[in-house]
């Protein structure tokens, strides 16, 4: 039988350069073409933190228009939401009833967001919590082998094995193990302007993140203004250098060139933020085109999704039914 892969994007924010080269343009090169994959627009878990209900709509469409101008093709894969397919929710319950608090409380993202809901003085929603169960019952729902995620989601993917592993254990054989994979350079983009933390689309600022959709002269300023390291020699150090090495891992990814070869090729920090502008720019263009072409035939967008959760809905039906069973629920006729 043919891989099955499984991963996702929250519409928490515009999609990223981030979201781009570390997971959508593998989704689009590598992982459509070798395997049954299935890419979702994971609405449920943009409703975790304090949300507006109509920019959580606009970027649904938004995201799933961009993973469609990037490349995924349904003919190939299946692009859906999720909350088109009720078997998300549906098994995230019985997956709830498999875990423990004390392993939920223990997921760093868990901790560092609710550290920082309460330092706001915001409510941490109890979803919050049981996030990383929903996003376990979206992977297992479709027996997926392997789920690409950056590198801030494998903690995720191991709890999503061990529930699968003690639910078998316990009820027998009802879901296949995943495992997550990670693509091999670019994992993870930082920041332009904090080059230590990542480059997330729900950071405060978004001047150090170029937005999939940002305009041509916003990329350029933003790169030209990204925080360099004191220093004037180009070398590829993350750790001390962390801002120069986070721009030769973008040109990189961009160029398909080695970062520490990259490094050679460049006398001062001005010339390495111009050629990776022109780089990053070259790689978005196509997207940004495909993507105006798409938003004038919305039509075509809601047909490919609904035609996607037909099918995401049939893979994902028969597991689910088997956990039913499997736990002890009474079928219902
Ligand atoms: P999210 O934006 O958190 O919904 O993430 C969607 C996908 O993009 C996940 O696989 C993330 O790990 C990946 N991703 C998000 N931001 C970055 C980043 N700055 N660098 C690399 N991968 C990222
Ligand atoms: N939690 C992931 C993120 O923040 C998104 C996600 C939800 C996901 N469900 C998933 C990724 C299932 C892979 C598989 O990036």
């Amino acid at each position: 039988m043919m891989k099955r892969i499984f991963s996702g994007i929250k519409p928490t924010g515009h999609l990223t350069l981030g979201n781009y080269l570390g997971a959508l343009r593998r989704w689009v090169e590598a992982d459509q073409h070798q395997a049954d994959a299935l890419f979702s627009v994971v609405d449920l878990h943009a409703l975790t933190v304090d949300h507006d209900p109509a920019r959580v709509r606009r970027l649904s469409r938004q995201a799933a228009t961009l993973m469609l101008a990037a490349g995924l093709d349904p003919a190939l894969c299946t692009v859906f939401v999720q909350s088109h397919v009720d078997e998300h929710a549906r098994l995230s319950y019985i997956l709830e009833c498999t875990a423990t608090d004390g392993e939920l409380r223990r997921m760093i993202q868990y901790k560092e967001k609710s550290v920082r809901a309460r330092a706001a003085g915001q409510s941490v929603r109890l979803s919050l919590l049981t996030y990383p169960v929903l996003m376990a019952a979206d992977i297992l729902a479709y027996g997926a082998d392997e789920v690409p995620v950056g590198e801030d989601q494998t903690q995720h993917v191991e709890l999503t094995r061990d529930l699968a592993v003690r639910f078998n254990q316990r009820y027998g054989h009802t879901f296949r193990i995943p495992r997550a994979t990670q693509p091999p350079v670019a994992a993870r983009v930082m920041d332009l302007q904090d080059p230590t933390s990542k480059m997330g689309k729900s950071h405060e600022s978004g001047a150090g993140i170029i937005y999939l959709l940002d305009e041509a002269d916003v990329v350029r300023k933003k790169i030209m203004r990204a925080v360099t390291d004191s220093g004037q020699d180009v070398e590829y150090h993350p750790g001390s250098r962390p801002g120069v090495a986070n721009l030769l891992e973008i040109l990189s990814a961009c160029t398909g060139r080695n970062p520490k070869e990259l490094a050679g090729v460049y006398e001062s920090y001005g010339a390495l933020k111009k050629d990776t502008a022109e780089a990053v720019l070259e790689l978005l263009r196509p997207i940004r085109e495909r993507h105006a072409e798409l938003v004038a035939d919305p039509g075509h967008v809601d047909e490919v999704l609904r035609k996607g959760a037909g099918r995401a809905r049939e893979m994902a039906r028969p597991t689910v039914d088997a956990a039913y069973r499997a736990i002890g629920l009474l079928p219902a006729g």
